[in-house]
């Protein structure tokens, strides 16, 4: 059967290193956890997912390229790449899908270079300082959208 909806979720620079990375602030899970998750939710919704990780901004703007006509939305932690990145952020303009912003922790309760997000004004949302579980609402949230069509 088709998929009701193919996500793909963009994880940025450093995201490969949680578990390890400032666990105070980021918790003790891993991405590879937080993926196996996502997959578990998607695949009881009927959903496709297709995951991605990379350090590097021009790899994350070739992969949103790749996916603009495959993907119904993009789910995106851009990471450090959130505050400072005009390209990323024209990449998400582009792409003719949906786009959630998520975040592991809650970007505006932190240091003042964080409070701005160059991502947030192309999101349809954006959803920050739940942990893995902001990935996981966002999951919920194109389902309920989806409801709504
Ligand atoms: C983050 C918040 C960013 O400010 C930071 O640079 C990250 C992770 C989060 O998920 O909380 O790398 O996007």
């Amino acid at each position: 059967m088709a998929h009701t909806s193919n996500i793909a979720v963009l994880n940025g620079p450093n995201l490969n290193m949680l578990g390890m990375r400032e666990p105070d602030i980021y918790g003790h899970h891993t991405l590879a956890d937080i993926e196996a998750k996502c997959r578990l939710l998607a695949e009881e919704r009927d959903m496709g997912i297709d995951w991605f990780q990379s350090n590097l901004e021009g790899d994350l703007i070739d992969k949103i390229q790749a996916v603009a006509g495959s993907a119904d939305w993009i789910i995106i932690n851009a990471a450090g790449l959130t505050h400072t990145s005009v390209a990323l952020r024209d990449a998400l303009a582009l792409f003719p899908g949906g786009v959630i912003e998520v975040h592991l922790s809650n970007i505006h309760a932190r240091e003042s270079f964080r409070h701005t997000s160059l991502i947030s004004a192309v999101a349809k949302g954006v959803i920050a300082g739940f942990g893995p579980a902001s990935y996981y609402m966002a999951i919920d949230a194109i389902s309920y959208l989806q409801l709504e069509t």
